[in-house]
């Protein structure tokens, strides 16, 4: 194993991927920024130095964080942000995990800009569980306004202006023609294709005009191999697919395309972002193929891609799944409706503003200090151990219809830091049921510091007798994020194996300030292997003003 170091020098940068020139922050200058290659067991070590204008954080998404949960760089849970002109070093082990994963900023819009691949290959001398691929190819999907999204402080971004494949808009988009991203391929030759969905707002079905993928693994999971002309990826989710250059010599576009199941949820106009699959040899006047792409709420497809494939039982880093459970939650994700604050301007029905909830709880972020220290020097007020195990009120949660004074309740969620605490080691279960309430769009729930299983997707109510049958026990898939779908129900598990604290939230960058987040606080074990470590001595520490890092 060995010692991986990066210095992320953060700074503003002016940049027109577009018509337009605009300073944004990024890594070393770049946009994507830099691609972090490891092998499983080496250590990374990643120097932020922060001269940009904004308070941030890094966030290594999917990393387990084994002990390291002071690295996990969740802006107010895990640490405090790193604030102009400040430094700080990330440094952790990363282990039992191999495939691609992304880093990105973890301060609400500044991951739109702030974000990379992070890449994980077996140890040396250990192969894939495929065929070894000819060449392997970093393919990120990002979202761009032709404002500063930073300057919005923490309200949620407007429609966006454009996507890009890997920073480039491609020929969608005026002023961004002849800059497109091109893979030149090699026919007859496979191709590892490193797939990351780094767009804040917005999951994107991809696909290649005449060829189909094999998908090997999702979020840095092997998977059974799973043959498909398709893929959907929510925000935060990544991909490893085969391609074989196995067509007649040629150029074939591949292209993104948003879905969303929401009605009245604001996407750009033009909808479809290709980049260039290129035969060596092929005649260069000859024109593209085009996939034929999804509807924009083609649902079923994203579905039958999301809920078909299967983990590869057996492979690398595989755990059979725990077959009894020591703590089952039920969660219901919702949009809500709060007072408006007198100095806010509120978009909700009747002038009120929107916000989310699980478990009709909206979250609300420490001000002063981490959650993480709060719970680890018991500072008292600053959060309180009562998340629920269940909604407030059983009801119809797919067909929501105002009918009591307390279905009106959970229009009006409870404003709260709250938590729940998970004994070491404990298996918990979470049953996550979207909801109806104002709008149904798929929420992709990201779990910080683990992989879960997903023993089952479903439309419609959970039903805790019938669809319990159905749990897939053996071969589940398993993620860090998962899509919620519209109008229903994921099942995932997980074992509580590493102390500290852990941020479950929607992945959608705009939920983020709606407060569709809670954390888990896990516990120590009963030795000094198994407990939280003090913080590093140079953690990040709030600034007095809470009004500093809102903005
Ligand atoms: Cu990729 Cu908490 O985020």
């Amino acid at each position: 194993a060995a010692i991986v170091e990066h210095v992320f020098h953060v700074k503003n940068v002016v940049v027109k991927p577009l018509c337009k020139e605009q300073m944004v922050p990024a890594v070393n200058g770049s946009l994507p920024g830099p691609t972090i290659n490891v092998r499983e067991g080496d250590t990374l070590v990643v120097h932020v130095i922060n001269n940009s204008t904004y308070n941030i954080t890094i966030h290594w998404h999917g990393v387990f964080q084994l002990k390291s949960s002071w690295m996990d760089g969740a802006n107010l849970i895990s640490q405090c942000p790193i604030q102009p002109t400040n430094n700080f070093t990330y440094r952790f082990d990363i282990t039992g995990q191999e495939g691609t994963l992304l880093w990105h900023a973890h301060v609400v819009n500044l991951r739109a800009t702030l974000h990379g691949a992070l890449i994980i290959r077996p140890r040396s001398g250990r192969p894939y569980p495929f065929p070894k691929p000819y060449k392997e190819v970093p393919i990120i999907f990002e979202q761009w306004w032709d404002i500063d999204i930073g300057l919005l402080g923490i309200q949620p971004a407007p429609v966006s202006d454009a996507y890009l494949i890997n920073g480039l808009a491609g020929d969608s988009y005026p002023c961004s023609k002849n800059r497109m991203f091109k893979l030149k391929v090699v026919q007859g030759k496979t191709y590892l294709l490193r797939i990351i969905n780094a767009a804040l707002n917005t999951h994107l079905f991809f696909k290649i005009a005449n060829h189909n993928v094999t998908v090997v693994a999702l979020d840095a999971i092997y998977t059974t191999p799973y043959l498909t002309d398709v893929m959907v990826l929510t925000p935060g989710q990544t991909i490893d697919a085969l391609l074989t250059a196995d067509q007649p010599l040629g150029m074939y576009h591949m292209s993104i395309t948003p879905y969303t199941s929401a009605i009245g949820i604001p996407i750009p106009t033009n909808m479809t972002i290709t980049s260039l699959l290129v035969y060596e040899g092929a005649a260069t006047s000859s024109s593209p193929a085009l996939p034929l792409m999804p509807a924009l709420n083609d649902t079923p497809t994203a579905h039958r891609f999301s809920s078909s494939i299967t983990g590869l039982a057996g492979g690398p880093h595989w755990k059979p799944v725990p077959d009894h459970v020591d703590e089952k939650m039920f969660i219901t994700m919702g949009l809500g409706l709060d007072p408006c604050p007198s100095d806010t301007k509120c978009i909700g029905p009747v002038g009120q503003r929107f916000v989310g909830s699980l478990n009709n709880r909206t979250f609300v972020n420490p001000e002063t200090v981490s959650l993480q220290e709060a719970y680890f020097y018991d500072i008292t007020g600053v959060y309180t151990d009562d998340f629920p195990d269940q909604p407030p009120l059983i009801f119809d949660y797919t067909n929501f219809k105002l009918r009591t004074n307390s279905d009106y309740k959970m229009m009006f969620p409870e404003r709260k830091t709250s938590v729940k605490t998970l004994r070491y080691n404990s298996t918990v279960e979470v049953v996550l049921q979207n909801t109806a309430i104002i709008t149904a769009e798929s929420h992709p729930m990201h779990l910080h510091g683990f992989n879960f299983y997903v023993l089952g997707y479903g439309i419609g109510n959970y039903d805790p007798i019938h669809d319990a049958r159905k749990l897939n026990l053996f071969n589940p898939q398993m993620h860090n994020t998962v899509g919620v779908p519209p109008g229903g129900w994921v099942v995932l598990r997980f074992i509580a194996n590493n102390p500290g604290v852990w941020l479950f939230h929607c992945h959608m960058d705009a939920h983020l300030p709606y407060g569709i987040m809670m954390a888990f606080i896990v516990q120590n074990g009963p030795t000094p292997e198994t407990s939280l470590l003090p913080p590093p001595s140079n953690l990040p520490q709030c600034t007095r003003d809470p009004t500093i890092y809102e903005s």
